[in-house]
C-alpha cells in the first residue's frame, strides 16, 4: 500500500518536473520565435528604409556647394555610384529574406554584407572631411 503510494507520488513528481520542463521549453520557443519575428521586422524596416532612398535624386549634379562630404567622383563615375546604390538595395533585400527564413547564420552574413555595401560606397564617394 505504502509502496504503491510512494510510486504514485514519485510518478506525479516526475511528471511535474517533465511538464515544467515542457513549459520552460514552450517559453523559450515562443521567446525565440518572437525574437526571430523581430529580426525579420527589423530587416524589413532596413530594406524599406534603403529602398525608399533614391540616390540619384539625393545627389543631383552640382550639389557640392555647402557642408558636404560628397566627392566629385559621384558625378564623374556616376555609373559606379549607381552600382553602389544598387548593391545596397540588393544587400538589404537579402538581409530581409534571411531574417524571414529565421536562419541566424545567414542573417549574420547578410548584416555584414549590408555594412560592407554602405562602407564600400563611402570609401569611394564620401570624403573624410567636409569640403568647407
Ligand atoms: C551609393 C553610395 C552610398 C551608399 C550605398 C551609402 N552611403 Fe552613406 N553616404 C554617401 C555619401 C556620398 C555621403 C556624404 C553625403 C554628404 O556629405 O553630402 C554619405 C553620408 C553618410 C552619413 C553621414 C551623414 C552626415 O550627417 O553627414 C551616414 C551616417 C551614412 N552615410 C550612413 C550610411 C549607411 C548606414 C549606409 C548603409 C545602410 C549608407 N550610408 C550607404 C554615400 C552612400
Amino acid at each position: 500500500m505504502v509502496k504503491k503510494f510512494l510510486a504514485g507520488a514519485l510518478f506525479s513528481f516526475v511528471s511535474l518536473v517533465v511538464s515544467a520542463q515542457a513549459f520552460a521549453q514552450a517559453d523559450v520557443i515562443e521567446k525565440r520565435q518572437d525574437a526571430m519575428k523581430g529580426n525579420a521586422a527589423n530587416a524589413k524596416a532596413i530594406k524599406a528604409a534603403v529602398e525608399s532612398k533614391d540616390y540619384a535624386s539625393l545627389f543631383p549634379k552640382g550639389s557640392t556647394a555647402g557642408k558636404t562630404k560628397a566627392k566629385p567622383e559621384i558625378w564623374e563615375k556616376s555609373d559606379d555610384f549607381a552600382k553602389a546604390a544598387k548593391n545596397l538595395n540588393k544587400a538589404a533585400g537579402e538581409l530581409a529574406a534571411a531574417a524571414k527564413s529565421g536562419d541566424d547564420a545567414a542573417v549574420g552574413t547578410k548584416v555584414k554584407a549590408l555594412g560592407d555595401a554602405c562602407a564600400s560606397c563611402h570609401k569611394q564617394f564620401r570624403a573624410e572631411k567636409y569640403a568647407e
